[in-house]
């Protein structure tokens, strides 16, 4: 065999989606699983997106358009920065790519050189190592904890930033753990940001999704980090349309002038098609997405507490997203006849062959003490899975 990419070799595939996969081929083959794994929201793409998509289709919406996104969508999303978040850009300034995944791979691309580093916190979004290893660049991992809230500290980043420094990737709301900085924690990180001579890149992905009285605040809005901070987003979360693979990236044009160049020899433009729902998720507001989160947040409710009746697990409160993350690092040591607990994944790989529910283990995100469960379904599954836990852990001896 020829010798094959060093630098792939060395890039792992998705966790997260090789596990959904494996899930799904349990199911198809009659096994009685529950799937606790999804990243996506259970509800379906509201019906005016999908009108929007079929008028585009009728209407022959279906060549290449321009490289960076068709102008109206770039229009549509400069006004959404404007209005939600308060970041001002021109056409030059926006990148439209097929998911928020492919719009960090490609600014990333732009900003790293090898051996620069890449500051993000652990739990981290399960394809970031994997994005950083692709650029060449370096992972600098802080970790945090649930007695934190899952939030790194200025004097963490601070002792964090080298002469190497490339990017602070930076999430909020985040995956896995739901933690959402809020305006203050984010000044403060600023203020030493503002010091250092490093690119911010912040995936704010989840920024609809956030509960109680939190508010998203973007980073890229505080005036000395405008031209420093390259700011991701998408429609996968938000609209419910993962599959339609829409993400975008707004940032000072030099950099985004690469991350076209790059684009426009890999993937060109993305789906036309999804462009054209696009324009419509973010111009016509809708309270279906309101309603989304509503019921989210009923859910969040619902889950944490029935989660925290379990002797031994003790789950946090989530601000956002659509997951929790909790530890069940007491458990380790327990053994039954056939299998012994030692880490998350085992713990999840006994769930998961023992009773029939599927979880995602904290190692992939970082964090060996917890793992993920999305309520991205129904009150019934969360149920079911509940129950399933804990019979599990009553056979732990
Ligand atoms: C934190 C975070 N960023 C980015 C993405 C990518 O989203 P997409 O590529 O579907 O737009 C995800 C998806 O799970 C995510 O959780």
């Amino acid at each position: 065999m020829l010798s094959l990419s060093k630098l792939l070799l060395n890039v792992e595939e998705s966790k997260t989606m090789a596990l959904s996969a494996l899930i799904t081929e349990l199911k198809a083959e009659g096994k009685d699983v529950l799937s606790f794994t999804a990243g996506e929201p259970d509800f379906d793409t509201p019906e005016f997106i999908k009108k929007a998509a079929i008028k585009a289709i009728h209407a022959n919406f279906t060549r290449y358009t321009a490289n960076e996104g068709y102008p109206e969508l770039l229009k549509a999303i400069i006004e959404k920065f404007s209005k939600d978040n308060d970041l001002h850009f021109e056409p030059k300034n926006i990148l439209v790519s097929s998911g928020a995944k492919h719009s960090i791979y490609n600014v990333l691309m732009a900003l790293c050189n090898p051996g620069d580093e890449i500051i993000y916190q652990s739990p981290y979004w399960v394809s970031y190592p994997e994005i950083v290893k692709l650029t060449g660049a370096k992972s600098v991992v802080i970790e945090t904890h649930a007695e934190e809230n899952f939030k790194i500290t200025p004097m963490q980043l601070e002792k964090a930033i080298t002469p190497k420094t490339k990017v602070f990737l930076f999430n909020t709301p985040s995956n896995p753990t739901g933690a959402v900085y809020s305006k203050d924690e984010i000044l403060a990180l600023t203020e030493i940001l503002k010091r250092k001579d490093i690119f911010i890149v912040s995936d704010e992905i989840y920024e609809k999704i956030v509960f109680d009285d939190e508010k998203h605040f973007a980073i890229g809005s505080v005036e000395e980090l405008r031209e420093k901070t390259i700011t991701i987003n998408g429609v996968s979360k938000a609209y419910a349309m993962t599959g339609w693979r829409i993400g975008y990236a707004a940032g000072n044009e030099k950099v985004m002038r690469l991350a076209r160049n790059l684009q426009s020899h890999s993937t060109s433009n993305a789906c036309s098609i999804s462009q054209a729902a696009t324009v419509a998720a973010l111009t016509q507001h809708s309270q279906e997405i309101v309603k989304m989160v509503i019921d989210f947040q009923k859910r969040r409710d619902f889950i944490v507490d029935a989660l925290n009746r379990i002797d031994g697990i003790h789950c946090p409160l989530p601000k956002g997203a659509f997951y929790v993350f909790f530890d069940v690092s007491k458990f380790y040591g327990k053994t039954t006849d056939h299998t012994e607990i030692i880490d998350s994944s085992s713990f999840c790989d006994y769930m998961l062959k023992e009773e029939g529910v599927g979880f995602v283990p904290g190692t992939v995100f970082g964090n060996d003490k917890c793992i993920r469960m999305s309520y991205a379904c129904s009150y019934e599954e969360i149920n079911d899975g509940i129950n399933r836990i804990k019979i599990g852990l009553k056979k732990l001896g």
